[in-house]
């Protein structure tokens, strides 16, 4: 059985923190059939290598196992979610295919051009961007292709609804227009860069109280869990009156890009190379 220390009150714990020990498994906006939709528009192929990127507790990577039956690396860089994904794919029987590793994703420890496809839901918002997708583009194969799952912004936020939604998911947390997230990609030098299956936030946006009914990982202990903190529902309530007052500012899409194959070495600019450019000999 899962143990989860409890050393924090839920109003002490940060975002991930929250998540973590809830064990939440699609936590990112539109949820599980979001993510189906973008595996859809991804269609990854069985021999291709993937990685996920800030797995939290493996139910994408577990699901693209069972049905593609291609072979995942997850990471996150919470222990609790390495811990839970983990027993996911043990509990799912794709523990051969699926491996769990606890990493930051700004520093991964695998060589260069190792996999071929990076997919990541909803971490990239909360992290520097341009920095992230740098170390996805170190690690993937030339044509390797990226797809991340983000909240984009739609309008720009006041300051104050700024502040709530910082209270609400972190300091950090920053949407990005659908441009900048384009951008962001460029800027670590990904290609044919697009947003795939733009949406917009819809009524029942929040992630935490849309997984809570239905993830077996969390279903187990939940009552426990409230009973224990009593601050559970009230916090969970506040992210999702944020999301429901506020989601006109809000959409997600897929972020995708296509690591360029690199340029043939430069020719030898010696005498033999002249005569043979200038004369158009093979
Ligand atoms: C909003 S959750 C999304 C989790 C998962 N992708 C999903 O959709 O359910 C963000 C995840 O990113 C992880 N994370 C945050 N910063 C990270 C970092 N620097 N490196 C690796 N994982 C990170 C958190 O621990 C958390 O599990």
């Amino acid at each position: 059985m899962l143990v989860v220390a409890v050393s924090k009150k839920v109003e002490e714990m940060n975002y991930f923190e929250l998540l973590a020990w809830l064990g939440i498994g699609s936590s990112h906006p539109g949820g599980f059939p979001a993510t189906q939709q973008n595996l859809e528009a991804m269609q990854v192929k069985p021999e291709e290598f993937v990685l996920d990127a800030g797995c939290g507790s493996g139910l994408t990577a577990c699901h693209l196992a069972k049905t593609i039956g291609c072979k995942i690396i997850g990471v996150d860089i919470n222990p609790q979610m390495i811990e839970k994904a983990g027993l996911r794919a043990q509990k799912e029987g794709v523990s051969h295919l699926v491996e769990f590793r606890q990493a930051d994703v700004y520093s991964l420890s695998f060589v260069d051009n190792h996999f071929d496809l990076v997919i990541a839901e909803s971490i990239a918002v909360f992290l520097d961007k341009v920095k992230v997708y740098q170390e996805f583009y170190r690690v993937l194969k030339p044509e390797g292709r990226v797809a991340d799952l983000e909240m984009v912004l739609l309008a720009e936020l006041p300051a104050n609804l700024r502040l709530q939604m910082e209270a609400c998911f972190g300091a950090s947390t920053n949407p990005l227009p659908p441009e900048e997230w384009l951008n962001a990609l460029t800027a670590a030098g990904f290609q044919d860069v697009e947003i795939k299956n733009p949406q917009r936030m819809k009524n029942n946006g929040n992630v935490i109280l849309n997984e809570l009914k239905k993830d077996w990982v969390l279903i187990k202990g939940l009552t426990e869990k409230a009973a224990y903190l009593p601050g559970l529902i009230t916090r969970l309530q506040k992210n999702a009156g944020f999301m429901k007052r506020n989601r006109g500012y809000f959409g997600f899409g897929l972020v995708c890009g296509r690591k360029p194959t690199p340029p043939p070495p430069p020719e030898k600019r010696g005498f033999r190379s002249w005569v043979r450019r200038v004369f158009r000999l093979k």
